[in-house]
């Protein structure tokens, strides 16, 4: 399969080399969207075959935070792993599995809660940001507190060294290689590798209306967008505020479509003109929309269609994370035997 322009022209500033394991993994709580692509899906669509590469669908994880609604994370698996294979994951170059049918994972989150406090955990800055956003005070579920441990597992349970990922996961990296130290200073031999985030060119795209993009908000393209979903979110798309007639002169930055354009338009020197064009005056929004709109269904339409044939034999999608879920299980095994040793629990 030939690879999408957009794709084809990434060239990470930290790209792998072949002795890198890259593992990332998604929670499933909704189905992905152009956010997604932008921050993390492509590059890994980019970098399959460079080095073995893990995505992992984190259905624990999102039930930290869903457990009320724990039948749609349930359900949402298979439209993840869809949007995967959609955008061009190819399954015999990446291993695509779910984080729940590897109790491995879990035994090593259990390992790790010990060396980590609650006051660290409630330093850690994404965490805090979210617990702010919910409104949690002592009510917080303790599975929420310590989802980081359980990334932490998930990142090293693969001897993972790349992780691509959006800039709100690097703390998650900092903390994952904060227990990994802790790890190797109680073997006293480096048993697991420490990571590095691999982190997009393209800055976070902000929802349709200029908040952040959220499912639930309703104001992120979906990679399964149709024609109609994506005229319509372009429509509404926030430009400036104070660009009332195509004549006046209007604002580039925080201009929610010219952050789409610079994300997905593969002519980057067209977009450069149209921003002349637009700071100068004499340019509608509608001119710019109607490119976006084109650019978009121009990244999308392959996506809809593969989404779409593979939509109709969901029993290929569950061979595929059966099979993906399998490999990982035995890496993983591996993994944990090394850190309960370290911990003086397997025989000697
Ligand atoms: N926390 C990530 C997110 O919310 C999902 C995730 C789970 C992850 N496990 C991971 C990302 C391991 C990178 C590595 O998007």
């Amino acid at each position: 399969m030939s690879l999408p322009a957009d794709v084809a022209a990434i060239q990470p500033a930290d790209a792998p080399t072949a002795r890198d394991t890259i593992l990332t993994g998604d929670r499933p709580t909704g189905a992905l969207h152009l956010g997604h692509y932008a921050g993390s899906l492509r590059t890994r669509v980019a970098l399959q075959g460079r080095c073995p590469q893990t995505l992992l669908i984190a259905d624990l994880q999102a039930l930290t935070d869903a457990s009320s609604r724990a039948s749609q994370v349930a359900a949402h698996v298979e439209e993840v792993a869809l949007d995967y294979l959609a955008a061009g994951i190819d399954p015999a170059l990446t291993t695509i599995a779910v984080q729940s049918r590897l109790p491995a994972l879990s035994e090593l989150t259990v390992l790790y809660l010990n060396l980590v406090t609650v006051a660290r955990l409630e330093r850690n800055p994404t965490v805090k940001a979210e617990i702010e956003l919910r409104g949690f005070a002592r009510d917080i579920p303790a599975g929420f507190l310590c989802y980081p441990v359980s990334q932490a597992a998930d990142i090293s349970g693969f001897r993972a060294t790349l992780v691509p990922v959006g800039d709100d996961q690097v703390p998650m990296i900092e903390q994952t290689n904060e227990i990994v130290r802790r790890v190797n200073r109680l073997a006293g031999t480096p048993v697991l590798p420490e990571c590095r985030a691999l982190l997009s060119s393209t800055p976070r795209l902000p929802g349709v209306d200029g908040r952040k993009a959220s499912k639930s908000l309703g104001n992120a393209i979906p990679l399964g967008a149709t024609p109609d979903d994506i005229r319509r979110l372009v429509q509404a798309m926030y430009t400036d505020s104070g660009h009332i007639r195509a004549a006046d002169p209007g604002v580039v930055e925080g201009n929610v479509v010219f952050a789409y354009l610079d994300a997905f338009d593969p002519d980057a020197e067209a977009v450069a003109e149209l921003k002349a064009g637009y700071r100068r005056g004499g340019m509608g929004d509608v001119v710019l929309k109607r490119r976006l709109v084109d650019v978009l269904e121009h990244l999308l339409a392959p996506l809809r269609a593969r989404r779409a044939e593979l939509a109709g034999d969901r029993a290929h999608v569950r061979e595929v994370l059966r099979e993906g879920s399998m490999r990982a299980i035995e890496v993983t095994r591996t993994v944990l035997r090394d850190v309960r040793e370290v911990f003086g629990l397997e025989p000697h």
